[in-house]
């Protein structure tokens, strides 16, 4: 299993299988002209030369959710990403298909993406009344306000680096005054909040009520792609926050996990794992845990079409084992997780 030095080993697992790579869209890259006209060109010259790995992740996932355009729908990812993250992941995906991989980089991102869209809409569904609040720590380019109509009763807030935020403005403006793009830059949210706080400071949920969020009221917490770049003390005070926020609202969090052998491969940038999410939740608060897997059924969107892929073998060996008994390779999971509380 190999590991990319920017962002995360979702992208990667190529010995895993995706079926027949022949069926898969990625024939050219088109950049769109708007990646090449000022100012847009400009903040990404700064996102590649100034950024530290951990921010330019945000940029990484938008290039792969574009990239997987045939099933995620998010038409500001190509915009969000770069000229420099598309042709990255463009170069792996073409590796990959010259290879004949068993998977395209990209799969498990696009799964997870979809997983998670799925299960913000059924988590606002399942509110008596509607109108939830969501908050998305670790937003990065995350484009959802603008492209998930289930939020349109929804106060979003995103909360990241103020320089990682601020460049998703400029872009989005741009994107606001071109021709192309100017129907997909105005949010279906009923309000998007940027909330500039790094979340291993002690004040950030201050800086998340300064800007609108209420407390008491019913709230989704969408914790994709970042637990496991906090140290393990700081992924936990962020957990037991949102636990504690059961106790005055109805609560539903949404997070991927990985898991010990994920860290333990991956570049430096991983810190927090669980082999147990499912375990570790309840005891902070949380009252209903639901785990799946890559290849579980509300985990798979028909792109998993071998049914012997490595997902499905892993999936048959027990959670408990680190390597494969076959080859000793280790047993690499994400884990989706969804937990909710309220306060009866
Ligand atoms: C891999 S990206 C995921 C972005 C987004 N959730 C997605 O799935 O597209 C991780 C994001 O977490 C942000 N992040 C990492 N550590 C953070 C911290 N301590 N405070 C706020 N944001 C942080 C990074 O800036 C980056 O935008």
């Amino acid at each position: 299993m190999s590991f990319q030095t920017c962002g995360e080993k979702l992208t990667t697992m190529s010995e895993q299988q995706n079926g027949n790579l022949q069926d898969q869209p990625w024939a050219e890259l088109k950049l769109p002209e708007l990646l090449f006209t000022d100012p847009v060109r400009g903040v990404h010259a700064d996102v590649e030369n100034e950024w530290d790995l951990l921010r330019q992740s945000a940029c990484q996932i938008a290039a792969g959710r574009a990239l997987w355009k045939h099933v995620v729908h998010d038409p500001l990812a190509e915009l969000l990403a770069g000229e420099a993250f598309l042709r990255g992941f463009y170069e792996k995906i073409k590796k990959d298909r010259l290879n004949n991989a068993q998977e395209v980089s990209g799969v498990i991102l696009a799964i997870r993406t979809m997983w998670f869209d799925a299960k913000i809409e059924a988590a606002l569904d399942s509110f008596y009344g509607g109108g939830a609040q969501v908050v998305i720590l670790g937003a990065g380019m995350d484009a959802r306000a603008y492209r998930l109509n289930c939020l349109k009763e929804s106060d979003v807030f995103e909360v990241d680096f103020a320089e990682v935020l601020q460049m998703k403005t400029t872009i989005i403006q741009a994107a606001t005054e071109s021709t192309n793009y100017c129907q997909h830059a105005m949010t279906t949210a009923k309000s998007l909040h940027s909330v500039a706080a790094d979340i291993t400071d002690h004040d950030w949920l201050q800086k998340l009520q300064k800007s609108g969020f209420i407390p008491k009221k019913n709230t989704v917490w969408v914790l994709e792609g970042i637990l496991y770049y906090l140290s393990h003390s700081n992924a936990m005070e962020v957990l037991k926050i949102i636990a504690d926020s059961c106790t005055i609202a109805h609560t539903v969090l949404l997070a991927d996990f990985m898991n010990k052998p994920s860290i333990t491969l991956s570049s430096s940038l991983f810190h927090f794992y669980s082999d147990w999410p499912d375990h570790l939740l309840p005891s902070l608060g949380f009252s209903d845990v639901k785990l799946s897997q890559i290849g579980d059924p509300d985990a798979h969107f028909g792109l998993l079409h071998d049914p012997l892929n490595l997902f499905n073998k892993l999936r048959s060996l027990p959670r408990s084992l680190q390597t494969h008994p076959d080859d000793g390779t280790p047993c690499c999971r994400l884990y989706l997780v969804k937990a909710s509380g309220s306060p009866n």
